[in-house]
């Protein structure tokens, strides 16, 4: 299969609306990452998008809508606490685990689990699409499973060619990270608490205004396995870069680069970067770029687990599969 790169105007938006009406997958710009996209109610053209992407038949894909309405519409609902302020989030970078009111969605979005995650993606070109269309559209990351989320169309190229019909151009993602995630567990932790399950754009500190936050352990730990998983996506391998990443523990700047410098002697004459400030705009298309100038290691300064710098954190250690190292200070 031919894969082509349009800019996303008039034209090309009406062509992806007509393959993504005719069953076909299309990977369309969002504000966080490029997203693979699908008619949710098809389950064809769902099994394209796992195909495409070698993703594991156990991780569940996010639906997107273009407002509240069509949530709705398609048999789903917010819930309780949800209900008073996930929206003031849309369109935006919040995925928020939904209920289903009516089996409209079929089963193999979510992999089989009882609920969907859904969001409102905040790019003006997927909510037109989504318009036009006139159902949901599920789309994960349109990367290679495992491999750096996409920030821009030539990303999505690399990994998907000859994949996938069509990449809509968009430009570069404004966010650059993959959605916050968050769940309403009712069971374990009453009805008052939101339960991050990956953190993005949104924070803990901006969703603790409207109720408490608690952060899933997966957050900052490894699964231990699949059963334990309340994302299930969160086990499998990710985000990850060929080159080797070394996630860094330093108190100061000074302690990391004495690290990284002394670290070039027990390595030898390997080729190396280095990215002391990681920034959610940027991170996966350094690692992307590391790839294509053939480095074989990356050292990152690991930043403070809060705010953004929670997400940050979160992509890291698993880019590192947990490879952490702590840089002690020698002064
Ligand atoms: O920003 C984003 O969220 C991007 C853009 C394209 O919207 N999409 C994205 O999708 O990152 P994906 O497939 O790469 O990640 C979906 C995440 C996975 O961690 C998956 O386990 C979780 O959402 N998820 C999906 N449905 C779920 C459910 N019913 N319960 C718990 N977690 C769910
Ligand atoms: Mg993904």
């Amino acid at each position: 299969m031919k894969t082509v790169i349009k800019r996303a105007d008039e034209s090309a938006i009406e062509e992806a609306v007509h393959l993504l009406k005719s069953g076909e997958i299309v990977a369309l710009p969002t504000e966080t990452v490029y997203g693979l996209a699908c008619n949710t109610l098809d389950s064809t053209a769902i099994t394209k998008v796992f195909a495409a992407k070698n993703r594991p038949q156990d991780n569940p894909l996010i639906v997107h809508v273009a407002d509240e309405n069509m949530l709705r519409e398609f048999g789903l609902c917010l819930g309780g606490l949800f209900e008073t302020f996930v929206p003031n989030f849309w369109p935006g970078p919040l995925t928020a685990i939904c209920i289903k009111t009516r089996e409209i969605i079929p089963p193999e979005i979510s992999c089989g689990l009882k609920t969907v995650a859904v969001r409102v993606p905040d790019s003006p070109i997927m909510l037109e699409i989504i318009k036009r269309c006139g159902f949901p559209l599920a789309a994960p990351s349109a990367n290679l499973s495992g491999s750096p989320s996409p920030t821009t169309a030539q990303h999505v190229f690399d990994d998907l060619q000859g994949r996938i019909p069509l990449i809509l151009d968009g430009g570069a993602c404004s966010v650059g990270l993959e959605s916050t995630v968050i769940d309403c567990e009712t069971v374990l932790h009453g009805p008052e608490v939101i339960l991050i399950l990956r953190p993005g754009a949104v924070t803990p500190e901006m969703l603790s205004k409207f109720a408490a936050v608690e952060v899933d352990n997966i957050v900052l730990e490894k699964a231990a396995g699949i059963e334990s998983a309340r994302s299930p996506g969160t086990i499998h391998k990710h985000y990850s870069p060929k080159a080797e990443v070394v996630a860094v523990i330093a108190e100061s700047r000074d302690t990391f680069w004495d690290y990284v410098n002394r670290s070039f002697g027990i390595y030898g004459n390997d080729t190396y970067s280095i990215i002391e400030n990681p920034e959610m705009q940027t991170l996966f298309a350094k690692f992307r770029e590391c790839d294509r100038v053939g480095v074989k290691r990356i050292f990152v300064r690991l930043p403070q687990p809060e705010g953004v710098g929670l997400a940050l954190y979160n992509r890291i250690i698993r880019a590192a599969e947990f490879n952490i190292v702590k840089a002690l200070d020698r002064k």
